[in-house]
């Protein structure tokens, strides 16, 4: 449900006609001249009228003509991915393996925040395997038959990429084990009292899980990968160099000092720095003279409203209750998604792996704390008796 809504861009509603829900242009007027849909979009409109588009890591608000131009900026081999070099120093060496052995690759599970590359490294595998690809992702398979659907149109050694795993509802999923452990599938034939349940053999193949929320995954599912790489978020080096390289595919010139800025405004996140790559171009080809220095990079970056050091908003809520709400902790995790709003699963896998990175809060026995790189962050003094006074 929430995903249908996300398509219609929350706080500027440029398509309303993807939404069913509300067929006013501003998403805050709706068809019943109330503040809220009777959908669940009065739920999520917060979320989108306080959250800067510019940042959001997802795909879900990508127009059709952005997802096409995602994809070609999609590197397509081991040798085009940049960063996250201990995962693809080890899936290059089991794909090889593989190859060599002429069996199909072990499951892979590919974990970490989204826009980071998941999807990208499931293509380069199949790719490298010189297999094909069937692409599904968790809450799309609600019934076991649409995974013996997909599983028996595959050919030998071909990978099926389920995105969002942790969404397959348990049925599915418990069907999913046979399939990944012995290639082999029951399936009902015939119905009322001739129904019976047959097996099917299946061509080995590799299935590649991507998940956001590893944690939400049950523990056969999750012991039936063979490999299991998480990606972590990028330093504003290699963001720099994939700012660089897609510069290149776009045709677009754009200056070291250009490059540099918009990397260190990324959140660690390729998807944004692409997606901000591409904004700031139209700002060159509008404002400036088609190319890309740091003056029309910073006005662009400005008027996008782009926070100078890459945090978006819920980063900002987090931040903010744990100084404000919590003296600056330490405060369990709990307590401070329930300020927030947020699930705690999607803050701790989410959100707190950048600020833990960048050096805005702690993790320790007692709970999280903000440190001093937060309190000025956000233009705050330390009161007395706030934790970290006399460190
Ligand atoms: N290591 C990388 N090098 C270059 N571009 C990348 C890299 N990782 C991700 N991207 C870019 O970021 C975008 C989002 O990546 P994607 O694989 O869809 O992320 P995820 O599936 O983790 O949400 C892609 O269009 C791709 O161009
Ligand atoms: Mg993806």
């Amino acid at each position: 449900m929430y995903e249908q809504i996300n398509d219609c861009g929350g706080h500027f509603c440029t398509t309303p006609a993807i939404c069913p829900h509300h067929l006013s242009v501003d998403p805050t007027i709706n068809h019943n001249g109330t503040d809220a849909c009777q959908t669940g979009w009065s739920v999520n409109i917060e979320k989108y009228r306080y959250m800067n588009e510019n940042l959001d890591p997802t795909a879900d608000r990508l127009t059709k003509e952005e997802r096409i131009l995602e994809q070609t900026l999609r590197p397509g081999s081991f040798s085009s991915f940049t960063g996250q070099f201990k995962v693809v120093e080890n899936l290059k060496v089991f794909v090889g393996a593989a190859l060599k052995r002429n069996e199909a690759l072990d499951h892979v599970l590919l974990h970490g925040p989204p826009g980071l590359g998941k999807t990208t490294l499931a293509y380069i595998i199949a790719n490298e395997m010189g297999v094909g690809i069937k692409v599904t992702s968790g809450p799309v398979l609600d019934k076991p038959g649409d995974l013996a659907g997909l599983l028996t149109n595959m050919q030998d050694r071909d990978v099926l990429f389920i995105d969002e795993i942790h969404r397959l509802s348990p049925v599915v999923e418990e069907y999913l084990y046979s399939a990944m452990e012995d290639f082999r599938i029951d399936i009902m034939i015939e119905t009322g009292p001739n129904a019976r349940s047959v097996q099917l053999s299946l061509h080995p193949f590799t299935l590649i899980g991507a998940t956001t929320r590893s944690g939400l995954l049950t523990s056969p599912l999750r012991a039936r990968f063979g490999i299991n790489a998480r990606l972590n978020y990028y330093d504003a080096k290699l963001l720099h160099l994939i700012i660089k390289r897609s510069a290149g595919i776009l045709k677009v010139r754009i200056s070291d000092e250009a490059a540099h800025e918009i990397s260190r405004r990324s959140r660690g996140t390729p998807r944004i720095a692409n997606a901000l790559l591409r904004r700031v171009r139209d700002f060159a080809q509008i404002k400036g003279s088609g190319d890309i220095d740091l003056d029309i990079a910073l006005y662009g970056l400005s008027a996008l409203n782009v926070d100078q050091y890459g945090l978006d908003e819920m980063d900002n809520k987090i931040l903010s209750a744990i100084i404000d709400k919590f003296r600056g902790g330490p405060v369990g995790l709990t307590n401070v998604a329930t300020s927030v709003g947020e699930d705690p699963g999607t803050i701790e896998e989410v959100y707190e792996p950048y600020l833990i990175q960048e050096g805005y809060i702690m993790r320790t026995p007692r709970g999280r704390e903000a440190t001093e790189i937060a309190y000025k962050h956000l233009g705050k003094l330390k009161s007395p008796g706030q934790n970290t006074l006399f460190d």
